[in-house]
């Protein structure tokens, strides 16, 4: 598949969890918001993609400075992350065809590698359902008994944590959130969407450090990891991207 992907990239989430002073998408890593890292990465990737930015209406913090895309479109988020999909995908919806890729990849993720999202990209190429970046889980795994003690040790065989970007066709993906919404069922990835319909999204193994930043500790950590990418980097040729962005050989996850 050489046509570059559509990307919705959700970014008009509050942060609570994080309880900065700003949503964590404008907290700033090495001097730049997370926003600006993360269209960084996606861009050096795929510097044709049309991109869909999802921001809250009231949001006065954005600076388009940070959009490094040709094409891009802002789109009013709705109340939760699926709704502010959803509106990316009918924003696009007179443009894009039913077998058209999109991508959606969450702000809080700058820390994806070049590699991972052209990896990602290969393998959807020919795949009729679509898939997700994942990483097997490593950790044993415990179940609470509701009551701060554990009630059961879960299997981790065949765990996998779902990442992003999630990768879809632009058809599918909205009769799958579309289907989703009528059921009243809120969904917190793309993926359990499809799954819905009774489809086997692909799983494509993807680095452990692709972490969504979550939780205060969560973003010197996304810091670091950043730094320590950007050491080993190589810009692939064709990106205009000042951004570094590279695995460093051999840290990266496998295919397993
Ligand atoms: N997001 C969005 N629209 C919403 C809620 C979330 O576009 N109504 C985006 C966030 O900006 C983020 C991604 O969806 O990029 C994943 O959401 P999450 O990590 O939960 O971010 P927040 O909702 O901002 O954080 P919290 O849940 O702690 O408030
Ligand atoms: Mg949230």
């Amino acid at each position: 598949m050489s046509a570059a992907p559509w990307l919705v990239v959700p970014a008009a989430g509050q942060g609570r969890r994080m309880g900065g002073d700003r949503p964590k998408q404008y907290l700033e890593i090495a001097g730049r918001p997370v926003l600006a890292h993360t269209l960084a990465r996606l861009h050096a990737a795929f510097p044709a993609a049309r991109l869909c930015l999802c921001l809250d209406p009231e949001d006065a913090r954005f600076d388009p400075a940070w959009v490094p895309f040709a094409e891009w479109r802002r789109v009013p988020g709705g109340v939760e992350r699926v709704d502010s999909v959803t509106q990316a995908l009918e924003a696009i919806a007179l443009e894009a065809a039913d077998d058209d890729l999109v991508l959606v990849h969450d702000v809080a993720r700058p820390c994806v590698t070049v590699a991972d999202l052209m990896r990602l990209h290969a393998a959807l190429a020919d795949d009729p359902v679509g898939g997700l970046l994942a990483a097997p889980v490593a950790d044993t795994m415990k179940r609470d008994d509701g009551d701060g003690r554990v009630a059961a040790t879960e299997p981790r065989t065949g765990l996998w944590h779902a990442l992003t970007p999630q990768g879809f066709r632009f058809g599918l993906l909205r009769r799958a959130l579309a289907t989703a919404r009528e059921a009243g069922v809120v969904v917190t990835d793309e993926a359990s969407a499809v799954e819905a319909l009774g489809l086997r999204p692909r799983l494509v193994s993807g680095r452990r450090d692709n972490l969504k930043i979550t939780h205060p500790e969560d973003l010197a950590l996304a810091g670091q990891i950043l730094a320590a990418q950007g050491q080993a980097a190589q810009i692939p040729s064709g990106s205009t991207s000042g951004e570094t962005a590279s695995a460093p050989a051999g840290a990266g996850a496998m295919e397993r």
